[in-house]
């Protein structure tokens, strides 16, 4: 599994990092990577991709995924693998998961799952989520 994450002030990172910590513990192989450093082509190889990103917009309106999370999801070229977006936000995220699931769709993903904080605390239903991929 490839968890790729946009953070400005840290809240996302720790979202993707406890999303790690519980995929390894369910017996996933897990690459975490923040956006800036995170290689389409091995997040590509990888059989199921989490892309998360903190919510930028006006706070109820124009939410969007931060320009380097879609630049990125713009470089990966995917097959189909079971693909999850996330994003921590403080007032609405607005529609921006669904912008992220179009856009990767868009690039191969088979888009199953989108998870929302607000705050660092992963939801429950993302253990649902890795339960459901088997031997992935
Ligand atoms: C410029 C800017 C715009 C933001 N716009 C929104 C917004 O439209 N809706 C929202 O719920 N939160 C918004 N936020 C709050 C952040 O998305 C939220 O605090 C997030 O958890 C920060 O994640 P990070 O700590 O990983 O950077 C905004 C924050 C900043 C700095």
């Amino acid at each position: 599994m490839a968890i790729v994450y946009d953070s400005r002030t840290g809240t996302t990172k720790a979202m993707a990092e406890q999303m790690a910590e519980m995929a390894r513990s369910a017996g996933h192989g897990c690459v975490l990577s923040p956006v800036q450093a995170a290689d389409p082509v091995e997040v590509a190889a990888a059989d199921v991709v989490c892309i998360g990103s903190w919510t930028e917009g006006l706070f109820f309106i124009l939410q969007h995924a931060t320009k380097a999370t879609m630049e990125f999801i713009g470089r990966l070229s995917l097959n189909g693998q079971p693909t999850a977006v996330f994003c921590t936000y403080k007032t609405s995220p607005g529609k921006m998961l669904g912008k992220m699931a179009a856009a990767l769709a868009a690039r191969g993903a088979h888009v199953t799952a989108e998870f929302k904080s607000r705050g660092p605390t992963v939801p429950g239903e993302f253990v649902g989520w890795l339960n459901s991929l088997d031997g992935a």
